[in-house]
Parts: structure tokens; C-alpha cells; sequence
């Protein structure tokens, strides 16, 4: 009898142990028992950049939907029609103007990010805001500003936007910090697949992979991972066939970083790791 008992105490906490690291749920007797993943974004401070479109809206909204605090950055009112009318009705949701486009704008928009957040705690940072140069991309065609444009806005904003918000993700029991990669960031995938034609993006995202592979050794105990978000049906140029949602793609990514990946990983959306 003894061993019985002692054998379903064993089982029962096995699979509590399981939920723990895995999230979910189970009845135990006549009690349902929850259980969040131990990296659970649920209930938590996020910053998501570039949320006004595309993934970044759909994280957003992936977000508050777990009741989270979201800071989210957007830069054209015109453009950001969707992410406006979702704060007026979610007081969780406050908005940042941020425009990484000039030295001068970059350096606003950190201010302003700063201000808005003060001393508060981050949990989760999501630096997602990207820039694809569709003109002078190619070797030919390729020019200082928009080769520039590409590296501030998808190397050095999301560092130094990182840098910023440092001393509030120190403040954080859990914080993760995310790059929204690519694998075209890949330099081991561009001698299969070809990256040559987008020399600006490609180089941009894998200097940024180095950045950010270099701060998850700086700062031991953050989550750092930089992550492919898949192939996204947004407004960024793409040829690629099937495609996924902006939503499938951001709940992909919370998946990730609830799966608590070892830090300095680069992976897609599925959490399969890509080679450096
Ligand atoms: N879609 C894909 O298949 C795919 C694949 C691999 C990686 N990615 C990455 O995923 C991330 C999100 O892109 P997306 O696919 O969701 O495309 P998207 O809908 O075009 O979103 C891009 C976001 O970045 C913002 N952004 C662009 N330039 C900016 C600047 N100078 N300053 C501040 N914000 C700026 C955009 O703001 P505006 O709307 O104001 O321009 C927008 O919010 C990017 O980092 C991209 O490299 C996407």
C-alpha cells in the first residue's frame, strides 16, 4: 500500500515537475493545478520595438494577451493605426515614439525610451524593428548611406537600445533579452542558399548576431537568444513560399523563449538551432 502511495506521490510530482519546466496543466484529486513554464512571460514588463506592423504587432498583442505590461515603439502615427487603437483600450500598453533612422533620431529615441520606462523593472526585451534596403543592396549598387541605414537601424539600435534598458532587465529575477535575427544573418547558410544579393541586410544581421552573442557572455545571467522568425507574411519583401503569420511567428517566438534556451543560441521559430 505504502509503495503504492508513495509511487503515485512520485508520479504526481514527476509530472508537476515536467509542468514546471514545460508549463501546463493537470488535475491532481479533485484540484486543477496550473502550472507556468519557469520562463512564463505571463504577468510580466516587455519592450518590443518596430510593434506599430508585422511581428512586431503580433507579439504585442501575443503579449498583452498573457498580461503583460508591453512598452511598445512605433515612429509614423500614419502608419501605426492598429497598435494606436489597441492602447486606447488597453491601459497595459503604453507606446514610445522611436525612429532609429539618423544618428540624430536614434539617439531620441533612446532618450526617449528611457524616460518612458524611468527606473522600472524589464523583464523581456524584443528587439525586433528591422530595415530591409531594397535599392542599394547588391554589390554594384551598393552605397554608404543606405549600407549605413541598415547597419544603425539592425546592428547598432537594437545594441544600443539593449545597453539602455540594461539596468532595468538587471532589476528582473528572469531577463531575456531577444534579437529578432535572420538566417539570412547565417554566414554558414549563405554558401547553400546565396545571400549575395542583399549584402546591406545580410551583413547588418550578422554583425548583430555577433553583438548579441558577445553580450550573452557579458552579462551571465540574462537570456540572450537572437531568433529567425520564420518566413512572415508582412511588409517585408520577400519571395519566399509559405509563408507563415505574423501571429503563428510570434507565438512560435514566445514558445522559444519560454523553452529557455541557452543563452547565446541562435534559432528559429521552432527553437531549431541555425548554424553561426
Ligand atoms: N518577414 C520575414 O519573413 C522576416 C524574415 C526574417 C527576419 N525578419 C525580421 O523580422 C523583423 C520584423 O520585420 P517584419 O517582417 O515584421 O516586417 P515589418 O512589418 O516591415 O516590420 C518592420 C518594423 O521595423 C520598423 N522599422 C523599420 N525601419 C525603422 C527605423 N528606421 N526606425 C524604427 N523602426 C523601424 C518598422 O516601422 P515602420 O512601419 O514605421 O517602417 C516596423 O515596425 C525585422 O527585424 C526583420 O529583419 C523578418
Amino acid at each position: 500500500m505504502n509503495r503504492i502511495i508513495r509511487a503515485a506521490g512520485f508520479t504526481a510530482a514527476a509530472v508537476l515537475g515536467a509542468a514546471y519546466i514545460y508549463g501546463g496543466s493537470g488535475n491532481f484529486g479533485n484540484r486543477s493545478v496550473t502550472v507556468q513554464p519557469k520562463h512564463s512571460v505571463t504577468n510580466k514588463v516587455a519592450v518590443v520595438t518596430g510593434a506599430n506592423s508585422g511581428i512586431g504587432l503580433a507579439l504585442t498583442e501575443s503579449l498583452l494577451n498573457r498580461n503583460c505590461r508591453v512598452y511598445a515603439t512605433y515612429r509614423n502615427e500614419e502608419c501605426s493605426k492598429t497598435l494606436l487603437e489597441m492602447a486606447k483600450e488597453n491601459p497595459q500598453l503604453n507606446l514610445v515614439v522611436a525612429d532609429f533612422d539618423t544618428e540624430e533620431s536614434l539617439d531620441t529615441a533612446i532618450a526617449q525610451i528611457k524616460k518612458t520606462i524611468g527606473e522600472r523593472k524589464v523583464d523581456l526585451l524584443v528587439n525586433n524593428a528591422g530595415y530591409f534596403e531594397k535599392r542599394a543592396n547588391k554589390f554594384g549598387a551598393l552605397e554608404g548611406p543606405g549600407w549605413s541605414k541598415s547597419f544603425r537601424v539592425n546592428t547598432i539600435a537594437p545594441m544600443l537600445v539593449t545597453q539602455a534598458l540594461a539596468p532595468n532587465l538587471d532589476k528582473s529575477d528572469d531577463p531575456k533579452v531577444v534579437f529578432i535575427s535572420s538566417r539570412r544573418g547565417s554566414i554558414a547558410r549563405n554558401r547553400d542558399e546565396h545571400y549575395e544579393g542583399r549584402i546591406a541586410y545580410v551583413t547588418s544581421k550578422a554583425a548583430a548576431n555577433m553583438a548579441f552573442s558577445s553580450i550573452s557572455q557579458t552579462k551571465k545571467d540574462w537570456g540572450v537568444v537572437m531568433i529567425h522568425p520564420g518566413a512572415v507574411i508582412t511588409n517585408f519583401p520577400s519571395v519566399q513560399p509559405d509563408r507563415i503569420s505574423a501571429k503563428e511567428s510570434a507565438e512560435g517566438i514566445i514558445g522559444v523563449i519560454e523553452s529557455g534556451m541557452k543563452s547565446g543560441s541562435f534559432v528559429d521559430e521552432k527553437g531549431k538551432s541555425i548554424p553561426w
